[in-house]
C-alpha cells in the first residue's frame, strides 16, 4: 500500500481547518502543486485528473462505494433490497429517458410561464429560491402528474431541514436525538406519507398505468417483477429532493453569469424571440432550436457544477493512478477543479458558451472533463429534464427581462453542499414588447465573431 504525495498539515487538525476555511481554493491550489491524484490527511485521496475522475465514477459500485448519505437510504442491509433499488433506479431511468423528457417541455413551459413573470412583482429577485420552488413543483409533476398536490410543499419542507445539516462541519450520527436531526425525522416522514398517499389514491381509482414515475415504478416488469411501496416511497423521495437543488444552484449560476454579461443577455434575448412563439405551446422543435442558450447553460455548468466534487470510498484494496489504496480510503472527485483546467479548457476562467459550438475547444475536450452530471453507475438521471429546464427558464426569462445585479449584492460561492452562489440577488427591468406577430426576426443568432474570442473565429487549439 502506497500513498500519493501531498500537504502535511498541522500535527493536530491536519489539514481539516485549510479546507473548511476555503473548500475551492484548498482543492485547486492542492491539485496544481501536487498533480493528478495526490492525499490529505490520513485516508483522503483526490483523483483531479479527467482519466483518473473517469475511472473511479465507472468503477462506482465495483471497487468504489457511494456516499454516506444522511437518511441512510442507500446503504441497504440485504441484498434482496439492494436489488429493488438497482431496479427502481433502472426504472426511473427509463422514465426520464430523453425522449420521454422532450414530450413533457409543453408542460414544463407552461409553468415556467405561469411563474416567471411573477418573480418580478418581488422587485429584488432571489433566482436561487425561486428556481428551487419552480423545479420543485416540476419535479412533482413529473413524479405524480396530475397528482402533484398530494404532496405539494413536503419535498421542500426535507430539503430545507436537511440543510443544516449537511452544512455542519461536523458529521453527527443520525440516530443523535437533536432538534436538527427530529425535524429531518419528521419532515421525511411527512413526504414518505404523502408519497404513500398518492399510491394508496391510484390503486382505488385503478390508475397505476400513468407515464409518470410513479406509473413506472408501480408496472411490474419481466425482470424484476414488482417494487415494493417501501422502494417505492424511498426512490421517490430521492427524485423529489435531487429535482429541486442542482437545477436551482445551475440556474443561478447561468443568471450570475448574465448579469455581468449585456451582450450574451442580448444573444439569448434575440434567439428567444425569434424561436419561442408569444402563445401556445412551446414543444420539442422549439426548444431545440435555443441552441445558443443551450450552450450559455452549458458553460455555466463547466465553471460552477452545482455538484463540485464527488465522494466515493474504497471498498477493498484498490489500485488507482499507480497507487494501491487501502479499503475504507475516501476519495474525492473535484469536477470543479477539473472543469478549470487550462489544458482541457483554454482560458478556462473567461465564460465563453461559444467554446461549445461543434469546431469549438470545449467540444474537444478529454472525456470526463466536463462532468456536471457524473458518470457511471450514478450518474444524474435528470440530465435531460434539468437540461431543458434550465434552457427553457434563461430563454423565458431574458426574452423578457433586462437581468442587472441589485446595486451592493455580492456573490459568495458557497461550496457547504452543492456549489450556490450564496447572496444572488437580481433586479428585472421587463423588455419593451417587440410589436407585429411577438417574433423578433433579427440575425444576430449566429455567433459573432470578436477578436477576443478565438473559438469563435473557428482557430484551432
Ligand atoms: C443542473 C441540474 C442537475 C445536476 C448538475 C445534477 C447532478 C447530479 C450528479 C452529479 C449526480 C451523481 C452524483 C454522484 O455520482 O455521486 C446526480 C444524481 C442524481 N440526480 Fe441529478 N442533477 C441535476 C438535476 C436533477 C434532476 C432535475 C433530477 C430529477 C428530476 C435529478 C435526479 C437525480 C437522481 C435521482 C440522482 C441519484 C442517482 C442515484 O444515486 O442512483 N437530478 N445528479
Amino acid at each position: 500500500m502506497n500513498r500519493p504525495p501531498g500537504p502535511v498539515g498541522g500535527r493536530l487538525a491536519g489539514n481539516g481547518p485549510a479546507y473548511d476555511q476555503d473548500r475551492l481554493g484548498f482543492m485547486t491550489s492542492m491539485s496544481q502543486e501536487h498533480g493528478a491524484i495526490w492525499s490529505f490527511d490520513r485516508h483522503i485521496v483526490v483523483a483531479a485528473d479527467p482519466s483518473l475522475a473517469g475511472e473511479v465514477l465507472l468503477r462506482t459500485n465495483r471497487d468504489f462505494g457511494g456516499e454516506v448519505d444522511f437518511l441512510h437510504r442507500k446503504q441497504k442491509e440485504d441484498a434482496a433490497t439492494q436489488q429493488q433499488w438497482m431496479s427502481s433506479r433502472a426504472a426511473r431511468m427509463r422514465g426520464m429517458r430523453p425522449a420521454a423528457m422532450q414530450e413533457k417541455i409543453p408542460m414544463i413551459a407552461a409553468e415556467m410561464r405561469k411563474a416567471i413573470p411573477s418573480w418580478k412583482s418581488h422587485g429584488e429577485v432571489d433566482v436561487v429560491a425561486e428556481m428551487r420552488s419552480l423545479t420543485s413543483r416540476l419535479g412533482s409533476m413529473i413524479c405524480f402528474a396530475e397528482d402533484a398536490h398530494l404532496t405539494e410543499g413536503l419535498e421542500q419542507e426535507l430539503f430545507d431541514s436537511l440543510l443544516p445539516v449537511i452544512r455542519s462541519l461536523i458529521a453527527l450520527p443520525s440516530w443523535l436525538p437533536l432538534p436538527r436531526h427530529r425535524r429531518v425525522a419528521r419532515a421525511n416522514q411527512a413526504l414518505e406519507k404523502g408519497i404513500a398517499r398518492v399510491i394508496e389514491v391510484r390503486r382505488r381509482d385503478d390508475r397505476t398505468e400513468g407515464d409518470d414515475l410513479l406509473g413506472v415504478l408501480m408496472k411490474p416488469t419481466g425482470r424484476h417483477g414488482r417494487l415494493s411501496d417501501k422502494v417505492i416511497r424511498e426512490t421517490l423521495a430521492a427524485t423529489l429532493l435531487a429535482a429541486q437543488s442542482a437545477p436551482s444552484s445551475g440556474f443561478g449560476w447561468t443568471v450570475h453569469e448574465l448579469v455581468k454579461r449585456p451582450d450574451v443577455q442580448e444573444r439569448i434575448a434575440a434567439e428567444a424571440t425569434a424561436v419561442l412563439p408569444a402563445s401556445g405551446d412551446i414543444s420539442h422543435d422549439h426548444y431545440r432550436k435555443l441552441e445558443f442558450t443551450a450552450r450559455v447553460v452549458k458553460e455555466a455548468l463547466r465553471l460552477w457544477p452545482p455538484n463540485w466534487v464527488y465522494a466515493r470510498h474504497t471498498l477493498k484494496e484498490t489500485d488507482l493512478g499507480g497507487y494501491t489504496l487501502a479499503p475504507g480510503t475516501k476519495v474525492m472527485v473535484p469536477s470543479y477543479v477539473i472543469q478549470r483546467d487550462a489544458r482541457w479548457f483554454p482560458e478556462p476562467l473567461r465564460f465563453d458558451p461559444d467554446r461549445w459550438l461543434p469546431q469549438g475547444t470545449g467540444t474537444a475536450a478529454p472525456q470526463y472533463a466536463y462532468l456536471p452530471f457524473g458518470a457511471g453507475p450514478l450518474v444524474c438521471m435528470g440530465l435531460s429534464w434539468s437540461l431543458i429546464e434550465m434552457t427553457l427558464a434563461a430563454a423565458l426569462l431574458v426574452r423578457d427581462f433586462h437581468l442587472a445585479a441589485v446595486p451592493g449584492s455580492a456573490v459568495v460561492p458557497d461550496p457547504s453542499r452543492e456549489l450556490t452562489p450564496s447572496g444572488l440577488r437580481v433586479r428585472l427591468t421587463p423588455r419593451p414588447a417587440v410589436p407585429g406577430d411577438g417574433v423578433r426576426h433579427t440575425a444576430v443568432l449566429a455567433p459573432e465573431p470578436t477578436a477576443r474570442c478565438p473559438m469563435a473565429l473557428g482557430k484551432p487549439r
